[in-house]
């Protein structure tokens, strides 16, 4: 699978297993990844992203399976695999007493980059995740998280790798941080066309910079696609339905089950999925209103990657990326199967 540089920037797995005693936490993966694709892993806590990524970069073998990165086996080959790729692995773990060009200077010389050659691409990898005015005598222990993860990213790029590994790169940043790191992971993917393989807790996240998404819930690929195939799967309109009580959520559910087969209830909000929201809206009010159930609000709107999470693993996942950093709360809430057909899709506030 080599693209129009003659290189193989491809990731491929077939029936990738890794067990831990009697757990499959990669249970069964499937992955035809073509080069040149910033592909998103996303998946909550313990769902088996870090230990894929861990098997894809040779830190970790497999209990069964195959698979290949840049063409290269990587059981057979790791050695090669090793050299195609960079990886930043979710526990940043940087020497607190070196500064960040000794750092870089040292990995790029383990890599068999002579000294000098090692000091420059230190200096231009500094400049590139936006480290170059710090301090140089600051010691890497002193960084601030979001500085550890650039620094961390700068020493997965020594190599110049034509595959980049990032397991969680911007889980606990803060806004200006996060978004610091997707433009530099944008630009690895567009001028250098580095194949991304990127794992998230964070729905925009994967919503806003892959390419192609995969949802990983315990150990298995529940949904796999383009983000907006995978939010059309679910429906093209969402009617959410705000309550005073969960006790009223709970029966406007049953209320509106007939209607709505499509339907997600969590708290004191319910959400309905649609082809059309809008023409379902005033019967949707009346059978409110005939079962005694008041309504504090209705929104229409499109449906997330949430949405397409709750349906495939019945669970939610963290919420959009908030001002804090931490990635909000999950709510659980139950789950109820199939799409409604598709419609147009327009956003509108019908009632507050
Ligand atoms: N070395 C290990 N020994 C035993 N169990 C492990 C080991 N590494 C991972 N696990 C288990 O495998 C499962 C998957 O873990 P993994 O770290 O791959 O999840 P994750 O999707 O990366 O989660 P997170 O978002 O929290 O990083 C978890 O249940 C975890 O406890
Ligand atoms: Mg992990």
């Amino acid at each position: 699978m080599r693209d129009h540089n003659g290189e193989d920037r491809s990731i491929t797995a077939q029936g990738m297993r890794r067990d831990f005693g009697g757990l499959h936490a990669v249970d069964g993966v499937d992955l035809e990844i073509p080069g040149g694709r910033i592909f998103g892993f996303l998946g909550p806590n313990g769902a088996g992203k870090s230990t894929l990524v861990k098997i894809l970069t040779t830190i970790l073998n497999p209990t069964a399976g195959r698979a290949t990165v840049a063409g290269y086996d990587v059981q057979k080959q790791g050695g090669k695999v090793r050299k195609a790729i960079g990886v930043a692995l979710q526990d940043v773990g940087l020497d607190p007493l070196m500064t960040a060009r000794e750092l870089l200077m040292l990995q790029s010389e383990l890599f068999g980059t002579p000294r000098s050659e090692a000091r420059k691409t230190a200096e231009r990898l500094l400049a590139t995740v936006g480290l170059d005015d710090v301090d140089p005598k600051k010691r890497s222990g002193a960084y601030s998280g979001g500085m550890k993860r650039r620094l961390d990213l700068a020493l997965a790029l020594v190599n110049d790798p034509r595959i980049l590994f990032l397991d969680e790169p911007t889980t606990g940043l803060d806004p200006a941080s996060r978004a610091a790191i997707w433009e530099e992971v944008r630009r690895l993917n567009d001028e250098l066309g580095m194949t991304i393989f990127l794992t998230t807790q964070y729905l925009e996240e994967a919503d806003r910079l892959a390419d192609e998404v995969a949802i990983i819930s315990k150990g298995k690929i529940v949904a796999q696609g383009t983000p907006s195939d995978l939010k059309r799967e679910v429906g093209d309109e969402v009617v959410e339905l705000q309550f005073g009580s969960c006790e009223d959520a709970a029966s406007a559910d049953d209320a509106l089950a007939a209607m709505a087969p499509s339907r997600q209830h969590s708290d004191r909000e319910l959400r309905l999925y649609f082809g059309h929201a809008a023409e379902n809206v005033p019967k949707l009010v009346r059978v409110l209103d005939g079962a005694g159930i008041r309504l504090q609000g209705l929104t229409i709107e499109q449906p997330s990657l949430d949405d397409v999470f709750l349906r495939v693993t019945g669970e939610a996942l963290e919420h959009e990326v908030d001002e804090a950093g931490d990635g909000g709360s999950a709510t659980p809430a139950s789950s109820a199967a199939g799409a409604p057909p598709p419609g147009d899709n327009e956003r509108a506030e019908v009632m507050s």
